[in-house]
This record gives C-alpha cells, sequence and structure tokens, in this order.
C-alpha cells in the first residue's frame, strides 16, 4: 500500500504529496513539473479569498532541468543553462512596451503579486512587500537575494548597507539608481534574514520572470548565489559562475545576457581587494556590454 493512502487528501497533504513526487523526479533526472493553476484555484490552501485574475499562473516545482514553451526560440546557451518555464507572458514576444505600459504591467503584476501572496506558506511575519523599483525600461536589471530588514521597514530594495554598496556599483559604472531596475528573488523578508529555500524562491520565481519580461533589460546582473541560481538554473558555485556571460530567456521567449556576480553583502563580509577587483572586473565587462562609460574611480589615472 502506497505510505499514508489511508490519511484524508486535504489540500495540504496533496501538496505535500506532490512536493515529495517533484524531488523524487528531479533524483531521477526529470527536467521540470509546471503547475497551471486552474482560475480561482488558491496558491495557499489555508488563504479562502481567490485570486482576482482568471489569468492561469504557473508554479515550477523543483525544477533543475526546466523545459521551455514550445513556440520559444532557442537562445544560445551554456552547456548548463536551460530556459526557463513560467507564467504564459503578458507581454508580447516581439512587442516592446512603452515606458507607461511597462510601469503599468509593473503595477499590475505587483497587485497579482499581493493577491496571490505566493510567500504566505513560508513567510508570515514582515512588514512590507518588496516588489521592485526603477526604470521600467531600464538598460540593466540588478537582481539580489531578498529584503532585509531596512527594506522590509521602507518597502524599497537595497536601501541599508548592501544597497549603498549597490549604490556605488551602480555609479561607478556610469548610470544612476534611478536608471536601472532592481528586484530581489524574494519579495518579503524571510525571518532572521534567512537564505532563501528551493521552494521559497520556486514560489516566487514567476513573478521575477515577468518582471523581467516587461522591464526587458539589455542585460541582468545577478547578485550572490540565489539569484544567480534562479536564474541560470544552475547548482554551480559562484566561483564558478561569476564573471561568465549567461543567458536567460523570458516568459516571452526574449533571450536576456546575464553577468553573475558576488553579492555587495558577501562583499562587506570579505572587503578584500581581490573581491573588490573580481565584482568590478564582472562589472566591467557589463558596462562594455552597454557601451557605459565608467565614473572615474578615485585614485584612478585619468585616461585623456
Ligand atoms: N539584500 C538583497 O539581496 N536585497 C535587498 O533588497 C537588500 C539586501
Amino acid at each position: 500500500m502506497t505510505p499514508g493512502a489511508d490519511q484524508p487528501a486535504t489540500p495540504a497533504r496533496l501538496a505535500s504529496l506532490v512536493a515529495q513526487h517533484a524531488r523524487t523526479s528531479r533524483l531521477l533526472g526529470v527536467g521540470f513539473v509546471p503547475v497551471y493553476r486552474a482560475p480561482g484555484m488558491h496558491a495557499n490552501p489555508a488563504r479562502s479569498e481567490p485570486p482576482a485574475s482568471t489569468s492561469a499562473a504557473s508554479t515550477i516545482v523543483e525544477a533543475k532541468e526546466v523545459g521551455r514553451r514550445a513556440d520559444a526560440p532557442v537562445a544560445p546557451l551554456a552547456p548548463e543553462i536551460r530556459v526557463l518555464a513560467s507564467m504564459p507572458p503578458v507581454v508580447a514576444k516581439g512587442e516592446a512596451p512603452t515606458r507607461e505600459r511597462a510601469q503599468r504591467l509593473l503595477d499590475e503584476l505587483r497587485q497579482r503579486y499581493e493577491r496571490e501572496a505566493p510567500h504566505a506558506p513560508f513567510i508570515q511575519s514582515f512588514t512590507n512587500i518588496v516588489f521592485g523599483e526603477g526604470d521600467p525600461q531600464a538598460r540593466l536589471m540588478f537582481i539580489g537575494e531578498a529584503p532585509g530588514e531596512q527594506e522590509d521597514l521602507t518597502g524599497r530594495p537595497f536601501v541599508g548597507r548592501a544597497g549603498d554598496l549597490l549604490q556605488r556599483m551602480i555609479t561607478a559604472m556610469g548610470l544612476t539608481r534611478e536608471s536601472v531596475y532592481i528586484a530581489n528573488v524574494l519579495k518579503v523578508r524571510p525571518p532572521n534574514n534567512a537564505t532563501p529555500t528551493l521552494e521559497e524562491a520556486e514560489a516566487s520565481a514567476p513573478f521575477l520572470y515577468e518582471q523581467i519580461d516587461i522591464v526587458r533589460p539589455e542585460a541582468i546582473v545577478t547578485l550572490g548565489l540565489p539569484a544567480t541560481r534562479l536564474i541560470l538554473r544552475s547548482t554551480s558555485s559562484m566561483s564558478s559562475l561569476r564573471g561568465l556571460w549567461a543567458s536567460f530567456n523570458t516568459p516571452s521567449g526574449h533571450a536576456v545576457p546575464v553577468m553573475p556576480t558576488y553579492h555587495p553583502a558577501f562583499l562587506l563580509r570579505a572587503y578584500t581587494t581581490e573581491n573588490r577587483a573580481k565584482v568590478w572586473s564582472d562589472l566591467l565587462k557589463v558596462v562594455e556590454r552597454l557601451g557605459l562609460k565608467p565614473a572615474p574611480r578615485p585614485g584612478a589615472e585619468p585616461t585623456e
């Protein structure tokens, strides 16, 4: 008899069985399991109100290798990188939204996030949702891990100590904070700033993918391991992934170049010349790719 088959099939029990099945499948090498939520079905069975939107949303369960939409073009990828499955795209393929439309789509996405609350099964205690902010048509997008204390209090990403350092990195690249878009893997602060689990990250991932699709940046910088692993679908170490261009395919099939680098919080903890040089060399690749003019660095020889 199947273990536990005599237990009542409650939503929580079914969810646990599905997760268990996905974990086993993953061990057996199965790529991905897209789960389409039927209209009216809520991500968190404990919550009673149905989502206002009837558009189908999908969750990726325990994906290691991820499949792709049948009609999505195949982009050249590094060997271990797979194209992502995600929610049905809100941005039509080929269509570049205007700034106003992109902002509206982001606002609507945020409202959908608030309704669906994919964090609810994992995180109940937080002050503000930190959805992301910046230019809805930014050329460059930064993706961090999760809000910390200051971000939780203000509802804005990267406003604490790590944010100060990120700000300096952005300025050094010749950009302003307002001209980029900043998002996180998790949109609410995990208790004790815990590193996001795979399940937590996967639950919120479709919203991050949609953010990327709407902003459609020319490049993404992933900051630290959780963001890098989620975007690249890789289990490799940060030291082996950082500094190498990779690619992310948005839900509507746009390939976006990705540059992984160390998280500013890591850099603050290990503020060595070597680590700073590594991050700066990663960022310089982005500067070069986007044709930016980096700000003169204190102590650097003038170049002209
Ligand atoms: N660290 C992150 O990863 N994101 C934030 O928003 C702040 C700190």
